[in-house]
Order: structure tokens, then sequence, then C-alpha cells
């Protein structure tokens, strides 16, 4: 076989790190099973001994995901090998994922150590890790700034004592491409036991260049792309992986490389996790932005009927983008619906299908064409919802009575078991006043974090997709609404959240989702606390 680039996803730990993309556990799982239907080859789950949140997540992807190495994040630290060990040992192909910072900035500021006894520490920690697990990688954090020579014998170090895996991050996306290549091809050049390790790239996006660093590295020998999908992540996010993917399946005549990618599927990825944080994918993101195969002026249009080529350089269905013109209406069948969800690659269960198409009946009455972004919100809809609970408030029904000089008053009735409540509260908006009817039925105060409507398709009776945040002291959690009218999808979106809020804790976000932003690893106090720990 030829050359082959393994594609090294960390959606769930560096992208899921920035704020606003923090997921919970059910939400990760989600995730982590398209990555796996996306082909990549490693899904790095996550940090485990940041939280027991974070632990648990990356123990259950552990057990889902069969076909995909699944890493767990570790400083080099005993305490943390062990945590992510214990996450990971469930995996079918377990992966343990070590790192150090090297670059003397690095050493000095944050460790607190000498070049010496970093890399006593690297070597010392690479060599647990490998005792406990086959596949083991090493990171160099900050090696774009680290002396080249050191670098090397750390590199060389970390091999000899078990690595089978060298990542070379760009941390802090500072290098040029050029920089880059060389320092892959210093690498490769010069480490001697270098062979026994495949040489990785995990670049930031900070001036921009995060794609580019890695393709060059890629062209210099790397053989491991790290990368989020729409290049989420710390600060201005990672690599994108779908942009790399393009860049070695649009260029093949420069880089000539295999990978396992199912390029069909990454427009489906995108939107899942689009869909999941609540977070919209920009329209001129390249390869699944709604504009990235839009063609608005008439010369390209023209161009584009002629002849594709003239301004695409690759088709929308080789990135998962469909014709979404094919409608349906209240007159389709169940037969023609099933046949829909198989060609848009959707497999459900018989009793998920038949409540998909429940839905869809409902919707067809209040929608005259219905087209595959509405099929799959409906999917979403239902096969993305948490599993009811006993003690959940459902909405029966509300009034609202609004008007541009006047406050806004909403009356709702929820049910709970066989008990109906009915509320009545103002606000200067109608959505407003709604939520503040549901906080007083719940009798429960929380503030709202965050607060989305999105429009599902472009036409007037179009479904609305909402999704809120709301925190109390226990944390945030995330709701998800959908309708025709935006009022009842907030109503919906909120009671989601305060279910999960109240009765579950479900939907609990990560390890802290408001604090995440400030989390930061390997600061000097904990690296030293685990040290003297050993
Ligand atoms: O950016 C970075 O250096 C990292 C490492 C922990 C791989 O995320
Ligand atoms: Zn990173």
């Amino acid at each position: 076989m030829k050359d082959k680039v393994k594609f090294f996803d960390t959606t769930l730990r560096d992208g899921e790190q920035a704020p606003g993309y923090s997921m919970n556990i059910e939400e990760k799982l989600r995730m982590a099973a398209q990555l796996e239907s996306l082909g990549v080859d490693i899904i790095e789950a996550g940090f485990a001994i940041a939280s027991p949140g974070d632990f648990e997540s990356v123990k259950q992807i552990s057990l889902a995901v069969k076909k995909c190495v699944v890493a767990s994040l570790c400083r080099a630290l005993k305490k943390d090998i062990d945590a992510a060990h214990e996450a990971v040992k469930g995996a079918a192909r377990p992966r343990l994922h070590t790192f150090l910072a090297t670059s003397d900035l690095h050493l000095k500021y944050k460790l607190k150590m000498t070049r010496e006894e970093a890399l006593k520490r690297a070597v010392e920690a690479v060599r647990y890790a490998r005792n406990l697990c086959d596949d083991v990688e090493f990171s160099l954090e900050d090696a774009s700034r680290t002396d080249s020579d050191y670098m090397c014998r750390v590199v060389e170090a970390a091999i000899d004592a078990g690595a089978t895996t060298i990542n070379l991050p760009d941390t802090v996306g500072y290098s040029t491409p050029d920089e880059i290549r060389a320092m892959v091809s210093n690498v490769i050049g010069r480490v001697p036991n270098i062979s026994k390790a495949t040489v990785s790239l995990h670049c930031h996006n900070d001036l921009g260049l995060a794609v580019a660093n890695t393709l060059a590295g890629i062209a210099a020998g790397a053989r491991q792309a790290e990368c989020c999908i729409c290049g989420i992540g710390e600060r201005a996010g990672n690599a994108a992986l779908e942009e790399i993917v393009m860049g070695l399946r649009t260029r093949k005549d420069a880089y000539n490389l295999e990978y396992g990618i199912k390029t069909e599927e990454l427009a489906r990825t995108a939107s899942l996790l689009a869909k999941i944080t609540g977070v919209k994918i920009s329209p001129s993101k390249p390869i699944v932005g709604a504009n990235a195969f839009a063609h608005e002026s008439g010369i390209h249009q023209h161009g584009v009927m002629a002849n594709a080529k003239t301004y695409e350089i690759m088709t929308p269905e080789s990135v998962g983008v469909k014709n979404a013109s094919l409608v349906l209406g209240k007159h389709s069948g169940q037969h023609a619906f099933s046949q829909r969800l198989s060609d848009l690659g959707i497999t459900l269960d018989k009793a998920t299908e038949d409540m998909v198409f429940a839905e869809f009946k409902k919707l067809a009455d209040l929608k005259k064409k219905i087209d595959e972004r509405d099929i799959v919100a409906l999917v979403e809809k239902v096969a993305g919802a948490r599993k009811p609970n006993a003690k959940d408030f459902t909405l029966l029904n509300y009034v609202i009575s609004t008007g541009n000089k006047m406050y806004s008053t909403a009356c709702v009735t929820l049910a709970r078991g066989k008990k109906t409540h009915t509320e009545s509260a103002f606000g200067t908006g109608p959505i407003f006043a709604s939520i503040r009817a549901v906080e007083k039925i719940v009798k429960h105060t929380f503030s709202l974090q965050d607060f989305q409507i999105q429009a599902v398709t472009e036409r007037r009776d179009a479904l609305g997709e909402v999704t809120v945040k709301i925190a109390d002291a226990t944390g945030v959690f995330r709701g998800r609404g959908i309708s025709t009218d935006i009022i009842e999808g907030s109503i919906l979106a909120t009671l989601d959240a305060v279910n999960r809020m109240l009765n579950d804790k479900t939907g609990a976000l990560g390890r802290g989702a408001a604090s995440k932003a400030q989390h930061t690893y390997g600061d000097a106090d904990d690296l030293l606390a685990g040290h003297t720990d050993r």
C-alpha cells in the first residue's frame, strides 16, 4: 500500500476545550460514533484526569468505539497516566497520549525545570505508559519553539523509552509552513531511531496557518495529522480535518498519499457538531460552509454551467453535500420516506423510524415541501432526544400576548405526571416572558447563558431549531427544541434543559462549561505536586 496519513481527531479533547463547545457524555458518544463512520484513525476522547465527567466519557467512548484507536491525553505524571490508562483500557485499540513542554520558554517559566530534568521526566513518563499500553504517543508541547538539537535528543530518548508516535505541536500557532517543513525534516533526518515511530503534527491556528502548516509537515514526511472538525480548539482552534483531507484528495498530484477518511461523511460530521454544540458553521467555512459550493456571480454560474471545473475544484458530492431539492410532502408514504432516509445514509431501528415518520406527518400538515434538511432535523429531534424521566415537565399549551409598544405576557401550562401547572409572566419579548413562566412553574431559578435560533431551511414556513444553555449552582445544561413556531421551539428547548437540570443531570456540560475557557494544563503547581507524589 502507498504511504498513508493517519487522522488523529481531537474534536472531543482540544476542540471541546474551546469556549462554547462543551459536550456532555451522550453528545460525545454520538460524535464519536460519527467520527468512526467518517473513518478517522484515532479519536482523542478526552483528558481523563481533568474531571470525573471527562474520565467517564473517555471510558464510555473506549467501550463503544470498535474500529478506531481511542486515546486519552495525560501529562507526564504517573497519576495522569494511571487515570488515562484506567479510562482507555477497555478500548479495542487503546492509546496513551502523554506530553511535556520542551521549549526553553515553557521549561523556565511554566515547568521551572532544566532541559535535562525535562528529558528525564519525558523518558520516565513514556516508559511508565509503555508498560501499561503498547500504543504510546509522546507530544513535545511547544515543539515549534524548541531548540532543534534538544528536540532531536528528546525524540530519540522518547522512542527508546517506547513511544510509538512522536507529536510535534505548534502549540501557539506561531510557525510558518517553511519552518514546520524544516522541523519535520530535521527530526526525520537526524533522529537515528525515527523509523520506529510515526511523526505527527498538531498545529494551532492563531495566524490562520494551521492547515498549511500541517500539509507542509506531511509533505516533509509526517504521517499523522492531529485536527478537529471545523477547526475548533483552544483559542483560534486547530487545523480543520476536512480541509486537510480535501487538500490531500484534491491535490493528489502534489501529495499522492492515502488516507482512511470517507470524505462523503464530512458534511454530515460538521453538521452534527454544529447541532450538538449549537454553534453555527460559518457560511464561508471551506468545504462544509453553506457557501462553499454556491455560485452567486453570473460569470461564475455561466462557467459552471458550461463546465463545472471552471470554478469548482471539488464536487459537493465528494464532501457529502447532496442535492436537497428532492422534496417530500404530506402525500408521501412511509416507503418513500424510508427510501429518503436510506439515500441520506441514515439507518434507524423500526421503532425510531416510526416515531420520525409520525413527526414528518405532523410537519407535512404545516409545511408544503419537506427537504433533506428537515428530515435530518426530525431525526435529530427524535433520535437525539434524552430518555424521558417520570418527573419531566412537558408542554401542554401556551398563550402569548405581544406587541411592539407593550410588555409581552405569556401564560404557559405544563404537565408533570398527571398534574398540570399554569403560570403567567411578562417580559420585554414573548420568549423572555415564556421562559419566565416556565421558571415560575418549575420553582427553580436559573440563568440563561446562551440562546440561539436557526432556521433549518430558507422558506417562510421553515422549522426553527432553538438551542439554549441554562445554568444554576450545579452546572450548565443545554437543551434543544424544534418547531415551526419559534416560541414553542424556545419553550421546548428550555424544558429540555430544565428537565436535565432538575431530573437527571444528563445535559451537564463537561468539566464546568462556564469556567472552561480558563482551563490550562500543565501549570507549574500541578506538575510539581505530581512530581513530589512520585
Ligand atoms: O497544543 C498542544 O500542544 C496540545 C498538546 C497537549 C498535544 O494540545
Ligand atoms: Zn493543542
